[in-house]
């Protein structure tokens, strides 16, 4: 975990702990028990929860005095989780945290509607806010999320996707989460329309460094820091940065080696070497990184019209240490 993060935590430890008391009070439902198995398989397996992290944080810098905050990170944590129920049914992904994934333990079908249960979930928890402004940021959110995803399965395999079209794909299924959970942060508070939209931006800024950090990852990460399978997205032709920028670099006959790579039915271990050979000699992952650079820079001037203070010094650290992390 990274250092921000630990004192983040530290510091909010009593938000969090009524935070994580909420999530585990909500899995539950009576009737349907495998819901329970499988969202607290995916729930209790140690994500970081960064994005509920971010919610508190924000409703602490603007000194919110209410318990509403804690009702409101539990629910953004459900919208992550059902995403991440959906995404590794779409990614075909084996492993999540370190464990099977739900869509490998219990089928796609139940993680699939598991997903679309927190997801309803998460909106009950937002009614319970009582803010409709909260809710319209949320639900924006859930859609865009939803929009996202839908347009990378409109890019897969195309090695001809653009930079922009890859941007609109994360910016959708990462940043806007992120965004929005930094965004109701402060809509909770009595926070200024300027104040809030610098958080908003924040948000999406470090979403986009987060994303592009884990596409790098993919390829390069250590797999047990992850918790996730190294190589999922060459395996399953995800078009993301590092190969959008190998393929845009490489010359005649080496864009044909990538073609007859990524029309395989079946790529192996040998052929994501070549790929990452490719990829090492166009330095795409450097250049992944250094995009994320830029985003990170970007969340960092998003805050500069707020005081200075010890949380806003803190969400400056989390947006640098994004830059660094390795799970
Ligand atoms: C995974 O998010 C999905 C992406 C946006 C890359 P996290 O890396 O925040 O996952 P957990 O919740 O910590 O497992
Ligand atoms: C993030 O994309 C997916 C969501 C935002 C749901 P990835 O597909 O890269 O996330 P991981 O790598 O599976 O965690
Ligand atoms: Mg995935
Ligand atoms: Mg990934």
């Amino acid at each position: 975990m990274s250092t921000s993060i630990s004192k983040l935590s530290d510091l909010l430890s009593e938000k969090i702990r009524n935070t994580n008391q909420v999530i585990e009070e909500n899995l539950i439902s009576k009737e349907t028990a495998i819901i329970g198995d499988i969202a607290s398989h995916l729930i209790n397996s140690g994500g970081k929860r960064v994005r509920p992290l971010l919610t508190l944080t924000v409703s602490e810098l603007f000194d919110y005095q209410g318990d509403k905050d804690t009702v409101l990170a539990a629910a953004i944590e459900y919208i992550h989780s059902a995403t991440l129920l959906h995404d590794d049914v779409i990614d075909r992904s084996q492993k999540r945290r370190g464990l099977k994934t739900a869509n490998i333990i219990w089928t796609n079908k139940y993680s699939v509607l598991v997903g679309d249960f927190l997801f309803s979930r998460a909106f009950q928890l937002m009614v319970r806010t009582g803010s409709l402004r909260i809710m319209r940021t949320l639900s924006d959110a859930s859609a865009i999320i939803s929009q996202g995803e839908i347009l990378q399965v409109g890019i897969e395999k195309r090695l001809d996707a653009s930079k922009e079209d890859y941007l609109k794909v994360i910016k959708g299924k990462t940043s806007a989460l992120f965004s929005a959970a930094c965004q109701a942060g402060a809509e909770i508070t009595k926070a200024s329309d300027s104040q809030i939209e610098a958080l908003r931006k924040y948000g999406e800024c470090i979403g986009t460094s987060f994303q592009l950090i884990d596409d790098r990852l993919d390829y390069l990460g250590n797999e047990k820091q992850m918790g996730k399978n190294k190589g999922n997205d060459f395996f399953e032709k995800k078009i993301t940065l590092p190969i959008i920028h190998a393929y845009e670099k490489s010359s005649k006959a080496e864009k044909k080696v990538i073609r007859e790579i990524f029309q395989k039915p079946n790529s192996n271990h040998d052929d994501l070497n070549i790929f990452l050979e490719i990829m090492e000699k166009k330095k795409s992952l450097l250049f992944t990184k250094n995009q994320a650079t830029i985003w990170t820079e970007r969340s960092i001037n998003a805050l500069k019209i707020l005081e200075n203070s010890k949380i806003k010094a803190l969400l400056i650290e989390l947006a640098e240490e994004i830059l660094d992390r390795a799970s």
